[in-house]
C-alpha cells in the first residue's frame, strides 16, 4: 500500500461457505463455475477474487445484485468473516493492520477504536434501552458516565430519536431500530464506518435527512465509509466512488460519473440503465468548451454564447468575461447560488457557475432565464457555456456513454 491516500486494501479475497471450502476452491481454480460447484459440493462461493481499494475520507458505495457478496466483503473488513484466501490491509497509525490475521486482542482493539459497523438487520440488545444500546461501544472506553450520556443523547437527537431514549427496541418500528444502530456506530470514535444498507428501512424523507447527515459527517470528521446500498439514486448521491459487485467479485470501481458514462461490462450497463442524467452529469461534461464557441464574423473577439447569437461576450487578456451583451444591450454576470430567485432576475443578467455545476442547476438556469449559463474555472476564466442544446444532447445520449448524433459538435 504505497498510495498515501489508501485507507483499506482488499487483495484477492475468496470466501466459501459450506462443508468443504478447500474442495470448492480447487474446483474454482480448475475453471468450474460457482453454480455447478454449489450443486456438486453444497459450498457457496461468496467471494471469488474480490479486490477493492478504499481511500481515506471517502464514501465508497458497494452495489450489486442480492447474493453478489456485498455483506460478506464488508464483514471481511472487520474480520467477522475470515477469508479463505487473500488479505485485507487497513492503514494504521504506525503500521498496517491485517484484521484477518490479527489475534483476538488486536481485533478487539480494531473493533473498538477503528471500525464500527451498522448491520443490515437490526442488532440491538432487546433487554437494553435505546440509550444503553447506543452506549454499548463507549462502555469499554475510559469515559465517565456523564460523558457517555452526553455523547449518546447527542447521537440519538441526531437520528431523530431524542424522545425515545428510555424505550426498549421492541417498542420501535423497524426504521427506528435502524436509526438506533446508526446512532450507535456514530457514537464511537471509529474512523472507519461499515454501513450495510443502514437506511433501507427508512421512509424517503428521513432517509434523505440521514444521507445529508452522513455527507456532513464525512466532510467534517473525514470518516471513511463503506456503504452498501441497493438504491442507485442513493449511491449516486452519497458515493465518492461506487464499486459494483457481481458473483463475488468487484467488476468496476469508479466515480458515479465514470460508472454511468463508461460501464465496464454488460452487467454494469444494465445496472445503470435507468440513471437519471440530472443527478450525475456535471458542467464540464455538458458544456460547449470555449475553443468550439462560434465567433462574430464581423469581430472575431466576440464570442457567440447561444445558437441565435443574441448573447455575446468578449474576454479580458486573462480569459475572464469582460463585456457581455444580450440582444445588443449591455449585460452583467451574476454567480449562481441556491438562494438566487432565478425567475425574478432582470433581463440583463447572465448566470455563471463553477465547472462542477450539476445538470439539474444548469437546467434550472436555462429554463428560468432562457439564456445559456457560463462556466468559469477557479480563476474566473471562461471555460465553456451550457445552452439548452447541450442539455438536450445530454438527455438524448444513450446510456453506453456514446452521444447520439444530434448534429453540432460532439
Ligand atoms: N453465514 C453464511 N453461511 C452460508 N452462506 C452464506 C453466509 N453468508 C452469506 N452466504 C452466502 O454467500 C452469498 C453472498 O451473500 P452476501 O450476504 O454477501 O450477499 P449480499 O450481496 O450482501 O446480498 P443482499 O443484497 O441480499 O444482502 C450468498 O449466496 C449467501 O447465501
Ligand atoms: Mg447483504
Amino acid at each position: 500500500m504505497n498510495d498515501a491516500e489508501t485507507m483499506i486494501n482488499v487483495e484477492h479475497v475468496y470466501k466459501v461457505f459450506g462443508p468443504s471450502p478447500r474442495d470448492a476452491l480447487a474446483r474454482l481454480d480448475r475453471g468450474e463455475d460457482r453454480e455447478s460447484i454449489r450443486k456438486a459440493t453444497g459450498n457457496v462461493i461468496a467471494l471469488a477474487d474480490a479486490s477493492l481499494e478504499v481511500r481515506r475520507g471517502e464514501i465508497l458505495v458497494l452495489m450489486g445484485l442480492s447474493g453478489s457478496g456485498k455483506s460478506t466483503l464488508l464483514r471481511c473488513l472487520n474480520s467477522l468473516v475470515r477469508p479463505d484466501r487473500g488479505r485485507v490491509l487497513i492503514e494504521g497509525t504506525t503500521s498496517q493492520l491485517d484484521p484477518t490475521a490479527a489475534d483476538a486482542e488486536t481485533l478487539r482493539q480494531i473493533r473498538l477504536t477503528r471500525i464500527s459497523m451498522v448491520f443490515q438487520r437490526h442488532s440491538l440488545l432487546p433487554w437494553r434501552t435505546l440509550r444503553q444500546n447506543v452506549a454499548l461501544g463507549l462502555e469499554f472506553r475510559d469515559l465517565g458516565r456523564a460523558e457517555i450520556n452526553a455523547i449518546v443523547d447527542e447521537k440519538l437527537e441526531l437520528v431523530g430519536l431524542g424522545d425515545w431514549k428510555d424505550k426498549y427496541p421492541e417498542e420501535l418500528s423497524g426504521g427506528m431500530q435502524q436509526r438506533v444502530g446508526l446512532a450507535r456506530a456514530l457514537a464511537t470514535d471509529a474512523d472507519i464506518l461499515l454501513l450495510d444498507e443502514p437506511l433501507s428501512a427508512l421512509d424517503p424523507l428521513i432517509r434523505m435527512r440521514m444521507q445529508d447527515e452522513l455527507l456532513a459527517l464525512q466532510r467534517m470528521l473525514k470518516k471513511t465509509m463503506i456503504f452498501v446500498s441497493h438504491d442507485l439514486d442513493e449511491a449516486l448521491r452519497l458515493g465518492s466512488r461506487i464499486a459494483l459487485m457481481e458473483a463475488g467479485r468487484v467488476v468496476q470501481l469508479g466515480t458515479p460519473e465514470q460508472i454511468v458514462t463508461s460501464p465496464a461490462t454488460e452487467y454494469v450497463k444494465r445496472f445503470v440503465a435507468n440513471v437519471n442524467p440530472l443527478s450525475i452529469l456535471r458542467g464540464d461534461s455538458l458544456m460547449q468548451p470555449l475553443s468550439s464557441l462560434p465567433r462574430d464574423p464581423a469581430d472575431a473577439r466576440v464570442l457567440l454564447l447561444d445558437r441565435a447569437g443574441s448573447c455575446r461576450c468578449t474576454l479580458s487578456a486573462e480569459g475572464r468575461p469582460a463585456a457581455l451583451s444580450i440582444r445588443g444591450h449591455a449585460a452583467r454576470l451574476v454567480p449562481y447560488d441556491e438562494t438566487l430567485a432565478l425567475k425574478a432576475l432582470s433581463e440583463d443578467v447572465l448566470i455563471s457557475g463553477p465547472l462542477e455545476t450539476s445538470m439539474r442547476t444548469a437546467l434550472a438556469v436555462n429554463h428560468a432565464t432562457g439564456r445559456p449559463m457560463l462556466l468559469l474555472d477557479g480563476d474566473g476564466r471562461l471555460r465553456g457555456v451550457i445552452s439548452e442544446w447541450d442539455l438536450l444532447r445530454a438527455m438524448a445520449e444513450d446510456r453506453a456513454g456514446k452521444p447520439t448524433e444530434l448534429g453540432g459538435d460532439a
